[in-house]
């Protein structure tokens, strides 16, 4: 995740896209650049690092253009550095590009660009796009034949071609993924050509003068009127107007719209806190994290290229918090599906229990930040010990992607709230996703048919998790009722006693409510001497197999006055349950990552109802660097 910038009118550029950057910090900070015209030439200037190193590296003030592209990065391809930074130039130096999303098939463009006499410097999938632009309009300038294939193809119905256009959409018709694209060419003075796929893009509209953005808080202070890039759109930015076309290159009439946000309102894109953005942005981040690792239904990771699954005989999974219970959640994957014991630790007490490691032990380890003292100190351990490390993280060049063997990255985007959860629910779909890979290396073609079925359901999950999200009302209203208790208890089977975990998690640190989470079969054991009048228990039943079982355990909660909750996806129907929180339905496996949403959001808005500050709650770090 990354954020975005443009402007071309009647200002220097350079105070615009970088008061837009800073307000985009949100979406990434690990690099930063700007690309403006200059009489011909384009001038970029970029490095490692935060906005304020730009300002503090280069002589900005002395820079006169008025149009110009900016961008911040969240790493995904390639670790942050001068060299990865946004913009990336063509070979010719003709074509400058900063880009939003994620390339998927770039290894496959880099290929034929090499054999077409290119040559990329940079590890990102960006550097791409600038070249095979690069490619296409001198095609179309030099190939009459390719030429009117093109125009056929996109431009019948509009007369008077731009080249640089048509080359930006035979680019665009060649990349799979998602991107929203600003590309400056320096020959076209006083414009900035717009492609978007599934990231992203807004275009402001003002006198005289015109803006670009990823989110509308980058140009807010600009403008209050916008254009909503839609997916496959195009369009030509200049001073006096902008011009848009659908993917055929035909011209087409957008609306401009007015906002009436406040500064403060339009950092968070409309939402009143991180948390909440945080949750609606799910269906996105798992759609990135699923990325490139599934490819026709099969999976697909080339980083772990070189690990002997086979020599393993157990896994310990080592993470803390929200990470922990992803660890947990994901736990019997691994060992059903590539039958290997698997156990789960809290990073602080493995590296202090002399676990029993060797060379023939995987240890994963699960970070959202890549700095938790603990995860550090037992990954380093693990290593010391022979094990081969895995880790699964979202920042890219922290310190657990530095020390580990192998590294996974979800690609959350940066998660602000200190309640952890687009980072769980991606953690979730990575460690399924190496779960299946360890299966297939380890079983091999006999599990190949049950791979493909299960990469074809987790490929669906961002649609359903969407479908949860629709319904996030019934859980502010859920939250009014549950606000004032005192004690609340999470309850559920299998896979469905960790999602309660976490859940119980959530609601604590968010709410200050006391909060816990038993399997439901262990109520009878002891903790249902707590269970009286109207003490709320929410229940999480996603397998068929035990749904019944959890129900029973519900009921025999509710006959001792408890108010319950269920969250289920199966059709359970009993009157006695105060309570059904309907979620699509799926296979039990990935249940978990649509189970959660309903209490990630049940939490928010009870936190709400507190008039808690929902994104720092008291007492805690986003980042616990200290064991
Ligand atoms: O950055 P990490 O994923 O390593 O952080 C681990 C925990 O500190 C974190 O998940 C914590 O439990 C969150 N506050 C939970 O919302």
């Amino acid at each position: 995740m990354c954020g975005i910038v443009g402007y071309v009118g009647s200002q220097r550029a350079v105070p615009v896209l970088i008061n837009g950057l800073l307000s985009l910090e949100y979406r990434g900070y690990d690099s930063a650049g700007l690309a403006v015209l200059n009489n011909k030439n384009i001038d970029v200037f970029k490095n490692q690092g935060r906005v304020k190193n730009l300002t503090d590296n280069f002589d900005l003030d002395s820079v006169a253009s008025k149009v110009g592209i900016a961008h911040t990065r969240w790493a995904t391809h390639g670790k942050p550095s001068d060299l990865n930074a946004h913009p990336h130039l063509d070979n010719s130096k003709t074509f400058a590009v900063v880009h939003n999303g994620i390339i998927e098939n770039y290894d496959k463009v880099k290929k034929f660009l090499i054999a077409n006499g290119y040559e990329l410097y940079s590890q990102t999938d960006t550097e791409v796009i600038p070249n095979l632009v690069h490619y296409y309009y001198n095609k179309l300038t030099n190939d009459v034949e390719f030429r009117q294939a093109q125009m056929l193809t996109y431009s019948t119905r509009y007369s008077s071609v731009d080249d640089v256009l048509l080359a930006l959409r035979c680019a665009t018709g060649d990349l799979t993924g998602s991107y929203a694209i600003e590309l400056l060419a320096s020959f076209s003075p006083d414009q900035v050509y717009i492609a978007k796929k599934d990231s992203p893009m807004v275009v402001g509209s003002g006198e005289g003068e015109n803006f670009i953005a990823s989110d509308i808080p980058a140009i807010l202070q600009h403008t209050k009127n916008f254009y909503f890039i839609e997916d496959g759109e195009l369009g030509i930015v200049k001073p006096d107007g902008v011009t848009f076309f659908n993917g055929s290159l035909e011209k087409i009439n957008k609306e401009l719209k007015s906002i009436e946000w406040d500064a403060e309102a339009s950092e968070k894109n409309g939402f009143d806190d991180y948390m909440l953005k945080e949750i609606f942005e799910q269906p996105r981040a798992i759609r990135e994290t699923i990325g490139t690792s599934i490819v026709d239904n099969a999976i697909a990771l080339p980083e772990l290229d070189g690990v002997d699954f086979k020599k393993f005989n157990m896994i310990y999974i080592v993470a803390c918090g929200t990470a922990m219970h992803a660890g947990l959640a994901t736990k019997s994957i691994f060992e059903n599906l590539a039958h290997i014991p698997t156990i789960v630790d809290m990073a602080s007490e493995f590296r202090y229990r002399n676990p029993l490691i060797d060379d023939k032990t995987l240890c994963v380890f699960i970070s959202q930040s890549g700095e938790t003292a603990d995860t550090i100190a037992a990954l380093k351990l693990a290593k010391e010990q022979g094990a081969t490390t895995i880790s699964v993280v979202n920042v890219i060049g922290s310190s657990i992607t530095r020390v580990s063997d192998y590294v996974l990255y979800t690609h959350a985007g940066p998660e602000i709230a200190v309640a952890s959860t687009k980072a769980f629910t991606c953690q979730v779909t990575t460690l399924s996703i190496l779960a299946m890979e360890i299966a297939s290396k380890r079983i091999g073609s006999s599990i190949d048919s049950k791979i493909k079925e299960l990469c074809k359901e987790l490929s669906h999950i961002p649609d359903k998790v969407k479908e949860v999200l629709d319904n996030a009302d019934e859980m502010k209203s859920l939250a009014k009722e549950l606000y004032k208790s005192k004690d609340v208890y999470f309850t559920g089977r299998g896979f469905d006693a960790y999602v309660a975990t976490e859940g119980a998690l959530k609601l604590k640190e968010i709410s200050y409510i006391h909060a816990d989470s038993y399997p439901s079969g262990e109520f009878k054991h002891g903790p249902i001497a707590l269970i009286e009048k109207d003490v709320p228990v929410i229940g999480i039943a996603t397998n068929e197999d035990i749904n019944a079982k959890t129900v029973s355990n519900l009921l025999e909660l509710l006959t001792r006055g408890a108010n319950v909750t269920l969250v289920t996806n199966q059709k359970i129907e009993n009157p006695e349950i105060q309570h059904t929180v309907k979620i699509p339905e799926c296979s039990p496996l990935f249940a978990s990552i649509l189970a959660i949403v309903p209490l990630q959001l049940l939490s928010y808005y009870v936190a709400k109802e507190k008039g808690l500050d929902v994104d720092k709650p008291r007492n805690l770090a986003k980042s616990v660097t200290v064991e």
